[in-house]
């Protein structure tokens, strides 16, 4: 009998890594704090890392092989805005590796409460651990902690896990990672139209993504969201400064069979200051199994979740639906990226052989 096509495959994959020579020149990477740090060659060494985890992580040998790689290591999620992915996929993505985690959840369970500043819980956090992965409400906390880190004699890396309506860097690196997996038998994200949709004034997820459209060739870019949540234009001058054609509609019907991905986003309602989402119709910007006959046979479908009612879960069976494998896909790109930052690939392959 012959073999799935599917194992085959993986396993020439698994042959092809123990062989592999480890990169030597990738420049070195610390803190992660905003995506302007990607560039494409990046974002490809980060592709290919995180098929080489997620390939050696398919036998009971690779993974533990992988549980040594950064035993030694101790990280801190320091997450005091809700998260459930982000969290989950970032503890796991430790624990695959052998690095042991801690964890604050909630600011009232830590000396914030008592008026401690940021810089100072930071800095206790460094004296205990080897990274810190961050996610606030606020923009710019991840920045102020790589600062302090500079300023001290044992400075370790600091991770945006997500900052406020601002920016989710890692976010990014895993929905481009989902991007090109998805798309990689028509030759990847270039030559594409990506579609975003829902609230992208204030989902950063949106956001980061769109930053990084720069680093790919010939896309085109087509904003669908309500008036009240367009692209910001801080946004809009990066994409125009980068030469980054964009397109922006209420009227998801009118660009629907143009996209070659669509990434759905929920309206964060948490953000209001005066009920804006409840003036919102929301029919408009959903994905339901109506709106399905419209795309493309072969389009993408993407969600950061958690969803609301803009995707519906009878889109779920359909094969354009990669979000759950996206999620996946995150915990897969969390470890290469700790893997990266410090700075074990030659290890990783070394392990392999
Ligand atoms: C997003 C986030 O927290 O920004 N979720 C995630 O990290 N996967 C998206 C959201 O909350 O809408």
């Amino acid at each position: 009998m012959t073999k799935a096509p599917l194992i085959d495959e993986w396993e020439q994959r698994r042959e092809e890594i123990r062989f592999k020579t480890p990169p030597q020149n990738h420049h070195r990477l610390f803190h992660l704090l905003h995506p302007k740090q990607f560039d494409r060659t990046f974002l490809d060494q980060m592709c290919e890392l995180t098929t080489d985890i997620r390939t050696l992580a398919k036998t009971p040998e690779g993974q533990s092989h992988l549980q040594k790689l950064l035993a030694h290591k101790r990280a801190m999620l320091y997450f005091t805005q809700p998260s459930t992915r982000t969290f989950l996929s970032f503890n796991n993505a430790c624990h695959i590796l052998g690095i042991r985690t801690s964890e604050i959840r909630d600011s009232s369970t830590s000396s914030e409460v008592k008026g401690e500043s940021l810089e100072d819980s930071i800095r206790t956090f460094s004296s205990y651990v080897d990274v810190i992965i961050m996610r606030n409400l606020e923009k710019g906390l991840a920045e102020r902690a790589a600062t302090l880190m500079e300023a001290i004699p044992r400075p370790i890396p600091i991770i945006n896990a997500g900052s406020g309506k601002d920016q989710h860097p890692t976010q990014a690196l895993l929905d481009i990672y989902t991007l090109e997996r998805s798309l990689s038998h028509r030759g990847g994200i270039d030559g594409k139209v990506i579609g975003m949709m829902g609230d992208l004034s204030r989902g950063r997820t949106a956001r980061s993504l769109a930053y990084l459209m720069k680093n790919y060739r010939n896309v085109r870019i087509v904003f669908i969201a309500p008036m009240a949540f367009t692209m910001g234009r801080d946004i809009l001058d990066h994409l125009e400064e980068h030469g980054i054609p964009y397109t922006a509609t209420t009227d998801l019907t009118e660009v629907i069979a143009d996209l070659d991905a669509i990434y759905v986003t929920r309206i964060q309602a948490e953000h209001d200051i005066a009920g804006e989402s409840q003036k919102i119709d929301l029919s408009r910007f959903t994905i339901s199994s109506k709106e399905l006959g419209a795309l493309k046979e072969d389009a993408v479908i993407m969600h950061p979740l958690p969803r609301g009612p803009e995707l519906h879960p009878e889109v779920d069976i359909d094969p354009r639906a990669k979000y759950w494998r996206q999620e996946r896909n995150g915990m897969w790109m969390r470890a290469a990226l700790l893997t990266r930052i410090f700075n074990a690939e030659a290890e990783l392959y070394a392990l392999a052989r």
